[in-house]
């Protein structure tokens, strides 16, 4: 049986192939359109999967859609009517920004594919988050928790699922519905801390590390805990379930004080720089404790050892972290797309087990279904433009590579299929020795641009994990998809300078040699060199684009930053000094042509 699954138009589209029961692929839009956070049909993602598998739309079984579109609808039009006269101003900006595709999802699925009618389902959002988050683990019986800023109505859901040869079964017993919602609650910080909503939350968790929970005080006043455990977000501080132009009242700011402007640095040394931290910091450390009373109930409930964590808000490691610590599983997944984009697997993997039931199969446990990278695309486009090419067998790269990063310098690493999901987890990352902040500042000076309160992350074969961090029990499994946020051990904390936050955490991920043996033999031959096998790595794009698919794409982000090495396959490309000159000068004189021909325009 084929199934496609799709997630489109609010944030992060993407598509999902599942043949027989098992993934064949998955793509979010953004990698091929080039646009971030892609949230349109995903048209390039869909035809990349059917080509990928060489299928026709004709020959699929189902198309399945990540959520009921009609009953996000209801939501945005009850919640406008319930607001009504407050909301008269946005309240047609609402209807006709849900009125368009957005609603009528069945049509346009049917016109784009040629498809008919009945072979399109729907399932609701956090039955997606569920499905993605319960069928890609290993776990064969585990809680389920999931939690986002909200689909239809649901904004957290807690349950549970059990796959067995003869059937495979999700029940999601309670939720929480809007407007309480803790993804909504952490984006109205993200607002209000100057960031950017649905793409910047992971700026706050950054920020928090600098300051102190110093507000919980007033936080009590934004949100009630109830005594079953749940929570209800008090809705005079809050304006996001009647406008999208604003998500905090000016009660909010009477409790909190102004915002931060977008333009304005934060100056940790001020005092005002400092309310920002602590105020990150206090919310923070909120939902954390909300998750972890959430998770713990769920563990007593069912009395299950493994819990799967789905949804927008499984991307926050620190809360993750303490959930493995703190609620008393043995064990916490966490899918490498917990997110939106992931929702498109979650959907075909919930049709193929649940509405179909197809016998139960086991999901391959890796992040890699997207595009696969050549490196002889790579060797073609860079000796065209003069670069110093070298194609080497894996045993040569591997130590040339671990050479260069000994040497300080910065390597693109590209290997086989891409990530699906907003993490490189080693086949499209930038690497680096993690020994001195020297390198994260050049990293972030010349290649990345971004804030220096963000922190890079560490990667880490699982063999070494225990000996630099302090994971706790089950906590490699969280650190396979760099889920985690964990202590790196005090003695080594200088010593992984560029990798170690301003509190003694690390984002790290723990990798398996079956997972991507390339980056596992990279470090293991570094920590041969240099007595740490542990390296700098980081996504492999600069601010503001996706995540490099394409050779070509990984070549000229090589061409225009300050990167040192580029690797794709068996070809490495070492910048040359003339040939970075030429094209600089090639640019220069494209830059003053166009300046001419605008003038004369
Ligand atoms: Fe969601």
């Amino acid at each position: 049986m084929k199934i496609l699954g799709i997630s489109a138009h609010y944030h992060d589209s993407a598509a999902a192939l599942v043949v027989d029961g098992v993934p064949v692929c998955a793509v979010q839009e953004e990698r091929l359109s080039r646009k971030k956070n892609d949230a349109g049909f995903p048209l390039q993602a869909i035809e990349w999967c059917l080509e990928h598998a060489k299928l026709e739309p004709s020959d699929l079984d189902a198309v399945v859609f990540y959520e009921r579109s009609m009953l996000k609808f209801e939501r945005i039009l009850t919640c406008a009517l319930r607001a009504f006269p407050h909301s008269w101003r946005s309240f047609p900006h609402a209807i006709k920004n849900t009125l368009g595709e957005k609603v009528w999802v069945r049509g346009i699925i049917s016109s784009h594919l040629g498809i008919p009618r009945d072979r399109i389902l729907f399932t609701d959002h956090h039955a997606s988050h569920a499905a993605a988050a319960f069928l890609t683990s290993p776990a064969r019986r585990a809680a389920i928790l999931t939690a986002d800023g909200v689909g239809e109505w649901a904004t957290l859901s807690v349950g549970h699922g059990e796959r067995r040869t003869d059937g495979t079964n999700i029940t999601l017993q309670r939720e929480i519905r809007f407007p309480h919602s803790l993804g909504m609650l952490y984006s109205t910080f993200t607002a209000y801390l100057g960031f950017k909503v649905n793409e910047d939350e992971y700026k706050v968790m950054g920020l928090a590390a600098y300051g102190r929970p110093t507000m919980s005080e007033q936080l009590r006043h934004v949100i009630r805990r109830l005594p079953d455990g749940g929570f209800a977000l008090v809705p005079e501080f809050f304006e996001f379930q009647t406008t999208a132009d604003r998500s905090y009242s000016s009660k909010f700011l009477d409790l909190l004080g102004p915002p931060r402007h977008p333009y304005d640095p934060i100056d940790l040394d001020s005092p005002e720089g400092q309310r920002f931290a602590d105020c990150a910091a206090s919310v923070q450390r909120l939902l954390e404790d909300i998750l972890v009373d959430i998770a713990a109930r769920l563990r007593q409930e069912t009395g299950l050892s493994d819990l799967c964590f789905g949804g927008g808000v499984a991307l926050n490691g620190l809360a993750n972290a303490r959930i493995a610590a703190e609620a008393g599983f043995d064990r916490v997944f966490v899918p490498p797309a917990p997110g939106d984009a992931g929702c498109a697997l979650g959907a075909a993997l919930f049709a193929d087990r649940i509405y179909f039931r197809n016998p139960d199969r086991d999901v391959p446990d890796h992040p890699f279904w997207g595009p696969a990278v050549n490196g002889h695309d790579l060797a073609r486009a860079a000796r065209e433009d003069g670069q110093i090419v070298n194609e080497l067998d894996e045993e040569s790269l591997i130590d040339r590579v671990a050479d260069d990063l000994a040497a300080g310098r910065i390597v693109a690493w590209m290997d086989g299929a891409c990530e699906f999901g907003p993490r490189a987890l080693g086949h499209r990352s930038l690497l680096a020795a993690p020994q001195s902040p020297d390198t994260r500042d050049r990293l972030n000076r010349d290649i990345k641009r971004r804030e220096e309160f963000r922190p890079f992350a560490p990667v880490v074969p699982i063999e070494w994990a225990d000996r630099f961090f302090d994971l706790p029990p089950g906590g490699a499994r969280l650190a396979r998809y760099m889920s985690g946020v964990f202590p790196v051990r005090q003695e080594w904390r200088s010593r992984l300078g560029a990798v170690t936050h301003v509190d003694g955490s690390a984002r790290v991920q723990v990798l398996d040699r079956e997972m991507a043996p390339r980056l596992h033999a990279l470090l293991e031959t570094y920590g041969r060199r240099t007595g740490v096998p542990v390296l700098l790595n980081t996504s492999f794009n600069v601010a503001g684009e996706p995540i490099v698919t394409h050779a070509l794409e990984g070549y000229l982000t090589f061409r225009r930053c300050g990167i040192d090495v580029l690797v794709a396959g068996s070809t490495v490309v070492t910048k040359s000094a003339a040939a970075t000159a030429k094209s600089l000068k090639e640019s220069e004189a494209w830059s003053s042509s166009s300046e001419a021909a605008s003038t004369v325009a």
